[in-house]
């Protein structure tokens, strides 16, 4: 762990200080740890159950905080670090099981394990705790050896589930950073997931599909962290060897994200976001509908980036410019037939779902940061 807030404080070093959030790592801590320093919510409206449940947990030296009710919980919730929530099944205000549907609702609580207890009987209370997100249901009478050990069985996946994150979390700081070494670039990577998850819904895409695309604005050139900076900010154009090596970053890109098997998705799109409709394209040479549609999308959200941003060798094209070039570069048989013009019309006349997208600004991040959160519920 202390290697991840190394790595974290790195990738900050060499983001703008004007420019995006900083990266922080989620809490520092493995699976010994966690039995050791977790902190617990127990969430019941009776003093002496929630007394009887610290009482049991003592022996643990679990950092355990306390909510009468599920609106006192919530709140808590917005500003402490929970690791493991137990709640009762029974609650005035709110039952426990909507109130583990409000947690599963919130990206910042919805990986938190739940724990919910109750002195009624009945299958029926456990399908519906289950049901609305709830990880292990007890029956009360509390056996103190029973719960002490579920709380250790779901504090370790939560561990593992904050190991994954920091993991994906470091990657996507890594992504950053390459983007952020060209100062010309800016918000890049949230322009590119912008466009590219406008465009699939345009499509109809899923949920998911949407998601993978929001990933692979962030993550598709994460190979150019193996691209040696003579190649990669060479002003003028790249000799053949160069460009060999340039074209490798596809490649790597993909070796370095393959580990992860949550981004198995996003992986057609970092290898074949560079291949062409006609097969001129690399690294795999693959033509038409044979080029992953993820791919395909991602690449037109990138080419139309580059044309309408400055770079040291070019102004920055005009909407109308940039969507002409495109489509000439359809004409040549390089580009998609359908997506071109699909996402010249989205461009052209704005969008009317979240005007904030196509502003390239702060409001545009905004925008997105809620578009994430909407996919991963
Ligand atoms: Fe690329």
């Amino acid at each position: 762990m202390r290697a991840i807030r190394e790595t974290v404080n790195e990738l900050n070093a060499l983001r703008p200080e004007s420019q995006l959030p900083r990266w922080e790592p989620l809490a520092e801590r493995g699976p010994q740890a966690a039995q050791t320093t977790a902190t617990i919510l127990i969430v019941d409206d009776v003093e002496l159950n929630r007394r009887l449940l610290r009482g049991m947990l003592k022996a643990s030296s679990y950092r355990i905080l306390e909510a009468k009710r599920p609106s006192a919980a919530i709140a808590l919730l917005e500003h402490e670090d929970v690791d493991l929530v137990i709640v009762d099944l029974v609650m005035p205000q709110m039952s426990g099981p909507d109130f583990c549907r409000a947690l599963k609702a919130n990206r910042k609580t919805h990986l938190i394990p739940i724990l919910m207890t109750t002195s009624v009987q009945g299958v029926d209370n456990e399908i519906a705790s289950l049901d609305s997100g709830a990880d292990e249901f007890l029956v009360k009478p509390l056996q103190p050896a029973v719960i002490r050990g579920r709380i250790r069985t779901m504090l370790r996946h939560k561990a593992l589930i904050d190991s994954l994150e920091e993991a994906e979390t470091i990657l996507f700081a890594l992504a950053q950073s390459v983007e952020q070494r060209d100062k010309y670039t800016g918000l890049h990577c949230e322009r590119l997931a912008a466009y590219s998850i406008a465009l699939g819904r345009a499509l109809g895409l899923s949920k998911a599909e949407q998601l993978t695309l929001y990933r692979g604005g962030y993550l598709h050139d994460i190979g150019k962290v193996s691209i040696p900076d003579n190649i990669l900010f060479k002003r003028g154009l790249l000799n053949e060897e160069e460009w060999k090596i340039m074209r490798l970053h596809t490649i790597r890109g993909e070796e370095i994200c393959r580990p992860m098997k949550s981004l198995a998705p996003v992986l057609p799109i970092i290898r074949n976001h560079h291949e062409r409709w006609d097969g001129t394209g690399y690294p795999d040479s693959l033509a038409g509908e044979n080029i992953p549609l993820l791919a395909r999308i991602l690449q037109v959200a990138d080419i139309y980036d580059a044309l309408t941003t400055a770079r040291t060798y070019k102004p920055a094209f005009s909407h109308e410019d940039a969507v002409q070039i495109m489509l000439d570069e359809v004409g040549r048989g390089w580009r998609d037939p359908e997506l071109v013009p699909l996402f010249a019309e989205l461009i052209l006349k704005g969008d009317d779902y979240d005007p904030g997208f196509w502003s390239g600004d702060a409001s545009m991040k905004q925008s997105l940061e809620n578009m994430r959160e909407e996919l991963t519920k």
